[in-house]
């Protein structure tokens, strides 16, 4: 039974940050999450978080912050807006498992950046909209299979533009963001809007000026015209329904007034540009790795469409350097916390590369460890959510996964990698926190399974 003594205790606002800490972390921990880029990456700006370490100095002072204010969730003092940052895997697993209601997905600032190129997208979407949208989206993404039903179809367009990757790496010896970029979005194309979209980099062009526009949120205007061109053309490729890829399927799948199908599109394009980054940084991973190499390269070298070690390596480079690098979501009541209460619409903020690096509470923070995602150990921490958890559980995870962990083994397969440039990733050294993909470079040579030591390695 509670007291009136816990009643008082717990209806208590939860602890707000001093006048000075609250510029600390806006000088310190967001400004340079937002100037990186929400929804796409300025690579400018992500050389300048890696020179500085950005990420280190972020998690430097939320663990003081912690230590000082409580586990949280922390009040920022912010003019005009409640917002509060979430500190601990508990109050993760809270915010994340009680979307929609009463932390809904669609907070303020997410719908307001969405809303410049996907105003119907699920991600910002509430009630019976979201409810609709979300179905449609776990049919077509075939959300809960390790394998999607167009698995065979994914793994042939995999299968040829890794080999002209290949053929790239063979000439020059190396392999470097841009060239792996230019392929991996022909992947996207194809695995999206299907085979007719290989060459259309236009249309990934209209949604990278759509995204960079609404990295600015609502402090920019829309471009209405650009969103209406780059909308036709993706309805275009949904009424083609080419057999094989996301558009057949969606085409398949049954709708309703609401589903919008066509406003849904833009996120699987563009939510797939970072899993290549992913992939490229666990390709990275291995080439400064020995041990996971070898069995990356075992794994490889076997036929097939599940491919666990890879998929945990990916999932493994994206905890180390998240691609969503903060998840919002917006209380639709007052809730009450372990340290007091938050007001209803209070914005939570959950930094990714703060809680999947918490060096107090995770051994291998900074340690390249697929195990942690064959094991059990990621999943039953709620501090490690890359691709967020809960009921708004990223639906694209498993054929995210499933897609660049065929990528990765057809670069294995035939090649091995060094790194040649770039913050440097080594097995005896705490990885960066921060770790641009744009700067990143690897060297190459043939591989078999019956010849080259790891140490033998002489690149060009
Ligand atoms: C490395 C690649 C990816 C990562 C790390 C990732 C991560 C995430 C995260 C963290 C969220 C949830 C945000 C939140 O909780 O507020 C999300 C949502 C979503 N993702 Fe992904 N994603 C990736 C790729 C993809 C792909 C390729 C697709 C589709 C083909 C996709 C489809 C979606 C959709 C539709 C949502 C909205 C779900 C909802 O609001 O219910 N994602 N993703």
């Amino acid at each position: 039974m509670t007291t009136v003594h816990d009643r008082l205790r717990v209806r208590r606002p939860l602890p707000r940050t001093s006048v000075p800490d609250t510029v600390r972390v806006a000088a310190t921990a967001l400004a340079p999450t937002i100037a990186r880029g929400v929804l796409a990456r300025r690579p400018a700006a992500v050389a300048l978080a890696e020179r500085f370490d950005a990420d280190r100095r972020a998690g430097r002072l939320l663990r003081r912050l912690r230590t000082r204010y409580g586990s949280g969730p922390l009040r920022l003092r912010v003019p005009g807006r409640s917002l509060a940052l979430v500190l601990s895997a508990t109050d993760v697993e809270r915010a994340l498992t009680g979307t929609p209601t009463p932390f809904s997905a669609a907070a303020w600032e997410k719908q307001a950046a969405l809303g410049q190129f996907e105003p119907n997208g699920v991600l910002a979407s509430t009630g019976p909209e979201r409810a609709d949208r979300r179905r449609f989206n776990e049919d077509v993404l075939d959300t809960p299979e390790t394998v999607h039903d167009l698995a065979e179809s994914f793994a042939t367009v995999v299968e040829e533009e890794a080999a002209i990757l290949l053929g790239r790496v063979a000439r020059t010896g190396g392999l470097a963001w841009p060239e792996f970029r230019i392929v991996w979005w022909r992947v996207i194309r194809r695995v999206v809007l299907g085979d007719a979209a290989r060459d259309d980099s236009e249309v990934s062009d209209m949604l990278t000026r759509l995204r960079m526009h609404a990295n600015w949120g609502p402090a920019w205007p829309r471009r209405d015209a650009l969103r209406r061109r780059f909308r036709t053309r993706v309805q275009s490729y949904l009424d083609a329904a080419e057999p094989g890829s996301l558009a057949a399927a969606a085409a398949r799948a049954p709708v309703t007034d609401r589903t919008d199908p066509a406003d849904q599109m833009p996120q699987w394009l563009f939510a797939f540009e970072p899993a290549g980054m992913a992939a490229f940084r666990a390709l990275g991973l291995l080439a400064t790795h020995p041990e996971q190499a070898e069995r990356a390269h075992a794994e490889a070298a076997e036929d097939g469409l599940d491919l666990p070690y890879l998929r945990a390596c990916v999932q493994e480079a994206v905890r180390l350097w998240p691609t969503t690098l903060v998840l919002l979501r917006e209380s639709t009541t007052e809730t009450e916390w372990e340290d007091g209460v938050l007001p209803a619409g209070t914005g939570l903020i959950m930094l990714t590369p703060f809680l999947q690096r918490d060096e107090e509470r995770l051994p291998y923070a900074d340690v390249f460890t697929p195990r942690i995602w064959l094991d059990g150990t990621a999943q039953a921490n709620w501090s490690l959510m890359p691709f967020s958890g809960g009921p708004a559980e990223c639906p694209g995870r498993n054929l995210v996964l499933l897609v660049t962990s065929l990528f990765l083994a057809r670069l294995l397969r035939s090649h091995e990698y060094r790194q040649a440039a770039g913050r440097s990733l080594a097995p005896d050294r705490p990885l960066p926190r921060t770790q641009s993909p744009f700067r990143l470079r690897l060297r190459a040579r043939p591989w078999s399974a019956t010849t080259s030591p790891w140490t033998s390695f002489a690149g060009p």
